[in-house]
């Protein structure tokens, strides 16, 4: 079985390093979403949303879910919002396996306190309770969606690709060099 591994996760616990890495030891593409929507657009995703909106990027989200449902083997790294569309995950499940990146609301706040990449968390004054009150809303998306549940609230990146690739290998994924 050679499916594609989606992970999914709230904003800043690490998928998209977490998928390099991933990809590295699978010897396996990868592709990130956000960055394939701002290469496609050739702009960066807050200026996406001050120039066309939210609605517009959960669109291009949408058509390349499309898009990863119809290639493969893949590791992709998907953004944060992408569980808001039950049609990304239907998209995204035919060929894939979903894995969620579940951390603290607390790891992931020290990871993005000082980032201002994210739209949806500038503009705050209290970058933690946005956090918590998303984190809220999400997780139960994120859980129900979820093949497999990866815990990292006490693991760094490397440990927490191993537990992928353990997972990986009981479920009997042939990605050859892992
Ligand atoms: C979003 C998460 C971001 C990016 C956009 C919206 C979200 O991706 O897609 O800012 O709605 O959670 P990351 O999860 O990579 O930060």
């Amino acid at each position: 079985m050679k499916k594609n591994i989606v992970l999914v996760g709230f904003m800043g616990c690490g998928k998209s390093t977490i998928g390099k890495v991933l990809s590295y030891k699978l010897n396996a593409q990868f592709l990130d979403t956000d960055t394939q929507i701002q290469k496609d657009m050739k702009m960066a995703i807050t200026d996406i949303f001050a120039n066309y909106g939210e609605e517009y990027f959960r669109m291009l989200e949408r058509n390349l879910c499309k898009l990863i449902a119809v290639n493969e083997p893949l590791i992709v790294a998907t953004g944060g919002g992408i569980i808001k569309n039950k049609a990304n995950l239907d998209a995204l499940k035919v060929n894939g396996s979903i894995f969620y990146i579940k951390s603290s609301p607390e790891k992931i706040y020290s990871n993005i306190k000082n980032d201002t990449s994210r739209p949806l968390l500038n503009g705050t004054s209290d970058k933690l309770k946005r956090i918590k009150e998303l984190l809220e809303e999400r997780a139960p998306l994120y859980e129900s969606c979820a093949d497999f549940v990866v815990d990292t609230t006490n693991s760094q990146i490397d440990g927490t690709v191993s537990m992928i690739i353990k997972i990986m290998k009981e479920n009997n994924y042939d990605w050859g060099t892992a």
